[in-house]
């Protein structure tokens, strides 16, 4: 498995907007209303929230491809398109669920697969530098918010580690769901 992620820039709105509406659609149609899925997909991944979300200096998007990065793009499947990315926040960027000192956390707001290329191996690679990337701001913890009824992502983040600290109300559209919030240690990694 070749995988590389790129920091994304205003370059990219068009690519993440692809991969978030996907991935959220395959991730989460079944188990929500149609109409609450169309109006959240709608507000959530739209060009002027990524856009501002991009804009947001404390707010990073990395992509995912597969292949290598290599300089003359033989082994990159960069024109095939990303498949998937992550979302960190630091500093005043983090949502309010975090009651403890900012300046000492980074939230994984998004992590998201396509897919096609889930149980591969590449979710793995994307927390790994997720954690890399929190580890090199010298933060000592990363924290997430997920849906209770999202099985597979709870194990996820339960195999690498994190442990529930709170909870949340997460709205979609008329619906009002409960969110797990996890974190990870990282002082010890
Ligand atoms: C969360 C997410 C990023 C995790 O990605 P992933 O690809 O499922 O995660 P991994 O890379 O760890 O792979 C998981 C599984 O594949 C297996 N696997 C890993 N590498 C493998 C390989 N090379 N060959 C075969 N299987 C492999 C793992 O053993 C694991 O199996 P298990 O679930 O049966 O224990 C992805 O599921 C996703 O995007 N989900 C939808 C969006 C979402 O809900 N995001 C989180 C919101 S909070």
């Amino acid at each position: 498995m070749k995988c590389f992620i790129n920091k994304c820039t205003l370059n990219d709105i068009d690519k993440l907007i692809k991969v978030s509406i996907k991935t959220f659609s395959d991730t989460f149609s079944s188990s929500n209303e149609l109409e609450n899925m169309k109006n959240y997909l709608e507000t959530a991944f739209s060009k002027e929230k990524i856009e501002k979300e991009l804009k947001n200096q404390n707010s990073s998007f990395y992509l995912l491809y597969s292949g290598t990065d290599d300089d003359d793009g033989v082994n990159s499947n960069q024109s095939e398109g990303p498949i998937g990315y992550f979302k960190l926040n630091d500093l005043d960027a983090q949502g309010s669920d975090n009651h403890e000192d900012t300046s000492n956390s980074v939230e994984l707001e998004r992590i998201y697969l396509m897919k096609e290329h889930q149980k591969k191996g590449y979710g793995q690679f994307m927390i790994d530098k997720a954690i890399e990337i929190s580890k090199n701001k010298q933060r000592s913890y990363i924290w997430l918010g997920v849906w209770e009824k999202n099985y597979s992502s709870l194990e996820f983040y339960k195999r690498n580690g994190f442990i529930k600290f709170g909870s949340h109300t997460f709205i979609i559209g008329e619906d009002h769901q409960i969110d797990h919030l996890l974190k990870l240690d990282l002082t010890n990694k």
